[in-house]
């Protein structure tokens, strides 16, 4: 068969480029009519008037005049060029790239070649497990987390031998060893020599959405080996804040299941993934960004996120970042689902997405409860999930006694308002009120009063703030037109 030529290449990559997943990884979208609605990522915007036509292949923002297919959007959001992104695609989809006059960025060999090392560097680490009398403790360590040999088989588990330059003796000279260290592989050592990055640890390889190896997370086997977990350093592959770990496994059952469970470390993701729970990933060492939330919008349609972090005080605040994070990625886009339809009658639709909170009874987390329990019992928590405000309400209540006095249930109301303020339906704001008056035993009138209070001294602050900048614009008028007015009476 011959090769193809470039433009024959461009044609073909063209036809496999899906306007809807390339916008998808980097604007939330939302289906209104034929087309895709969101936030501009080109200019700063907080309603969505930037448009995608799945039809016609292209993108169009109505606030900026940007506009184009996907592979202009690849540019532009990228800041590459026709070449770069084109390179970028063709190694993405597997397809050779014959080489064009004037074409000499190396930039996009030295990835190719760092994709091919960190494959090669898995298999490497795999077959460590199975061949050095080192490894040991490695492997009973695994065996007593309930790692069998299918899971290690199924996600490539590995070691990384104790000594200082045991990876770099197996290549040898196949790669120079700028390649390593850029592919995070080896860092330098005080004397300014090259050592391997992971020793005596076990590898987990991180993949991409289309299952490459991209980059490592290596536990720690001792106790005394400190981090617990060294992860690779972003690279030109890896963007550790904006893959998570698991993704590769988690998509297709993301988008037929419509929901996914967030986690917050590599074997959380294992163990669940291992058992049948296969849309489960985890942000790998870092919190979860906006970019995580993208990724997970492009699979989960009605953006359905279960949040499944530990129930510890530090498990908690990992839940509020990251329903911040998840609230940010959405601005604009509409509402929060807040109350379940047991409540309601209004369509799912409606909503832009839905945060629920998995924390298990005893506050263990996923990989701990799933070895225990089993991962059925793990479902029936997903099942039962609350929504995030029923979780915090719950969060709060669960510091009430009865033997509360007056002050100690002002200060609990004061940490209950704000939840109820963002209610946006007076009756469900209605019902969550005789709910919590009933609960700590103070008067549902007064409370009402509470919020209606609150609210009137929001709107009289915003009130306020609009005549404020009026009052000023006016003022900078007036100002100029004195200045006008004597500039022409010097004529
Ligand atoms: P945790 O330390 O919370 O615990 O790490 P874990 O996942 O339960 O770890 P095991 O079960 O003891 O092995 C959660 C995640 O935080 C990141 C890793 O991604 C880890 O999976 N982490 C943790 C680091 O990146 N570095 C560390 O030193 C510790
Ligand atoms: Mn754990």
């Amino acid at each position: 068969m011959s090769a193809k030529s470039y433009s024959e290449v461009v044609d073909e990559i063209r036809s496999r480029l899906d306007i809807l997943d390339v916008v998808q990884s980097r604007v939330v979208l939302k289906k209104r009519g034929a087309n895709y609605w969101g936030c501009c990522p080109f200019h700063n915007e907080k309603t969505p008037s930037f448009c995608v036509s799945p039809q016609k292949g292209i993108f169009k923002c109505f606030g900026c005049g940007e506009g184009g297919d996907a592979i202009t959007f690849l540019m532009k959001i990228n800041n590459e060029s026709f070449t770069e992104v084109i390179k970028d695609l063709a190694l993405q989809f597997g397809i050779e790239l014959p080489s064009v006059k004037g074409d000499t960025k190396q930039f996009t060999e030295e990835k190719q070649q760092i994709k091919d090392l960190l494959k090669k560097a898995g298999d490497y680490f795999y077959s460590n497990l199975f061949s050095s009398p080192e490894v040991k403790n490695a492997m009973e360590y695994l065996q007593k987390r309930g790692i069998t040999k299918d899971i290690i088989d199924e996600y490539k588990l590995g070691y990384s031998l104790k000594g200082y330059t045991e990876l770099q003796k197996h290549f040898k000279s196949e790669y120079i060893p700028q390649i390593m260290e850029k592919a995070g592989l080896t860092v330098k050592s005080e004397k300014g020599e090259d050592i391997d990055r992971f020793r005596g640890r076990i590898m987990i390889p991180i993949r991409d959405e289309a299952g490459n190896i991209i980059a490592f997370g290596a536990r720690a086997v001792e106790t005394a080996q400190n981090p617990k977990y060294l992860n690779s350093p972003d690279t030109v592959l890896y963007n550790k804040s904006r893959i998570l770990y698991g993704i590769d496994k988690a998509k297709s059952k993301m988008i037929e299941d419509d929901f996914v469970v967030i986690m917050e470390g590599y074997f959380d993701v294992i163990s669940a993934q291992a058992a049948g729970l296969k849309n489960a990933v985890a942000s790998c060492g870092t919190a979860l960004t906006v970019d995580h939330v993208k990724l997970i919008a492009k699979y989960s349609k009605s953006r359905k996120i279960y949040l499944a972090f530990d129930t510890d005080a530090a498990g908690l605040k990992a839940t509020q970042r990251s329903t911040d994070v998840i609230k940010e990625a959405f601005t604009g886009l509409g509402n929060l689902k807040i109350f379940d339809q047991n409540y309601s009658s209004l369509s799912d639709d409606k909503y832009t997405c839905e945060i629920r909170v998995v924390a298990p009874f005893d506050s263990k987390d996923p990989d701990e409860y799933i070895r225990e329990y089993g991962i059925e019992e793990y479902k029936k928590y997903i099942k039962n999930a609350p929504l995030l405000l029923d979780f915090e309400l719950s969060q709060i209540l669960k510091d009430y006694n009865p033997d509360f006095s007056p002050t100690d249930k002002l200060k609990l109301v004061k940490k209950i308002m704000p939840l109820i303020e963002e209610i946006p339906n007076n009756l469900i704001q209605n019902e969550y009120i005789k709910l919590i008056s009933d609960k700590i035993d103070v008067d549902e009138s007064a409370l009402i009063r509470e919020v209606n209070r609150s609210k009137m001294f929001k709107t009289v602050d915003k009130q306020s703030t609009k005549k404020f900048i009026k009052l000023v614009s006016n003022r900078c008028k007036f100002f100029r037109y004195q200045l006008l007015a004597r500039k022409y009476k010097r004529y």
